[in-house]
């Protein structure tokens, strides 16, 4: 991989890291002020930055090997530019003076599978620029102006999970966020737990134009409820006289919002499984976001003896599922289901834990056992 030397022939001023994270539980809440319940994931988006002397900005995606050009006015022709091009004009409208530099940028964060590679390079992007130009702006701001950043410039017209979780999760940790109020509460993950990712191996082809009908369902069934938003309302049997299908997608975001309650009270392993098996059923039966490769990944999960739970994450329509597994089974866990996954003819692939991280425990196992 070039550096930023290599690239650019100077060094860089300052850089700053963001990591992708996987939802837990509370899918397809956030746009209807509801509860979440991510963690962020170790895979991170890296952004470095130096002032240049040109009369435009210079962008280099280390993954991608590409450069791009542009300026305040001349928007980047390519799309992942778009949103650090979005973060610009962010920071630009809190008022501040924005020189002209070069950016690099090199991630691990999947993409196109539903763990917030671009909510990851929003923040990034954000955080480097706020140490650069010494901005007076705390990391729920950062969340806001990334949220802004890619529903204005990348066009996608997301919630706000992401980005907070990027902006204020860790690994260790799931976050509690209400998506209204932006309150949030760092908990502890259930105890002798594990968690694991699976990519599915299908593209999320349908996910955005299905994201933004979903949105409108959830607007109109808010409407006929008489409520400005879905979570104004806690009791599911208050759907039972909408039309379908916005009783059902009603019914999946107030069950939703209960289930993420519930797990903020602290509840075991077992539990939180049991609510997570739940919450895939409804966002399959009930908000229609699954495909039959995430219903079978998923069923597949659930049966192994040594999960607790397992459900689609993200928005749906193909990319990774969640599974909560007993403390060192996730290998075991994962080469199992990935088998049987993929002899239906499938291309899934474990994401997390990362392929490089298992490496790095294995080297580390191995060298104390050398020295004992
Ligand atoms: C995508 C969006 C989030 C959220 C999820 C579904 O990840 O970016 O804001 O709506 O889908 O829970």
């Amino acid at each position: 991989m070039k550096t930023f030397e290599e690239i650019f022939k100077a060094a860089p001023t300052v850089m700053a890291e963001a990591p992708g994270r996987v939802n837990l539980l509370g899918e397809h809440t956030d746009y209807n002020g509801g509860y979440v319940l991510p963690t962020a994931i170790s895979q991170k988006t890296c952004v470095l930055l130096h002032p240049n002397k040109r009369k435009s900005f210079r962008l280099y995606a280390a993954t991608l090997d590409e450069i791009v050009s542009f300026t305040m006015e001349t928007p980047p022709k390519k799309h992942f530019a778009s949103y650090i091009y979005g973060c610009l004009h962010e920071v630009k409208a809190i008022g501040a003076d924005i020189p002209f530099m070069d950016i690099y940028v090199h991630s691990t964060v999947p993409i196109e599978v539903g763990l917030s590679s671009s909510a990851a390079l929003e923040v990034a992007t954000l955080r480097a620029l706020r140490i650069l130009l010494q901005l007076p702006v705390e990391d729920i701001m950062i969340a806001k102006m990334a949220q802004r950043a890619e529903v204005k410039y990348a066009g996608v017209n997301c919630g706000i999970m992401d980005q907070m979780a990027s902006s204020l999760a860790d690994v260790e940790h799931m976050l509690f966020i209400d998506t209204r109020t932006l309150e949030t509460e760092v908990l502890p993950l259930p105890a002798d737990a594990e968690v694991l990712v699976i990519d599915s191996g299908i593209s999320r082809t349908l996910a955005a134009s299905k994201y933004n009908e979903r949105r409108a369902e959830c607007i109109v069934a808010a409407q006929q409820l008489g409520v400005e938003e879905l979570r104004d309302i806690t009791d599911p049997n208050l759907t039972n006289e909408l039309p379908s299908p916005f009783r059902e997608r009603a019914r999946h975001v107030i069950k939703e919002n209960n289930r993420v309650l519930a797990a903020r009270k602290g509840i075991s392993a077992v539990d939180f499984g049991q609510l997570m098996n739940a919450s895939h059923t409804s966002l399959s039966q009930d908000y229609e976001v699954s495909i039959p490769e995430l219903d079978l990944l998923v069923a597949l999960l659930q049966k192994n003896k040594d999960v607790y739970g397992a459900r689609l994450t993200g928005a749906g329509f193909g990319g990774a599922c969640v599974a909560l597994c007993k403390t060192g089974t996730v290998c075991n866990v994962s080469d199992a289901v990935l088998k049987l996954y993929n002899e239906a003819g499938n291309h899934g692939k474990r994401l997390v834990p990362a392929q490089e991280l298992i490496a790095e425990q294995i080297t580390t196992e191995q060298s104390a056992t050398k020295i004992h």
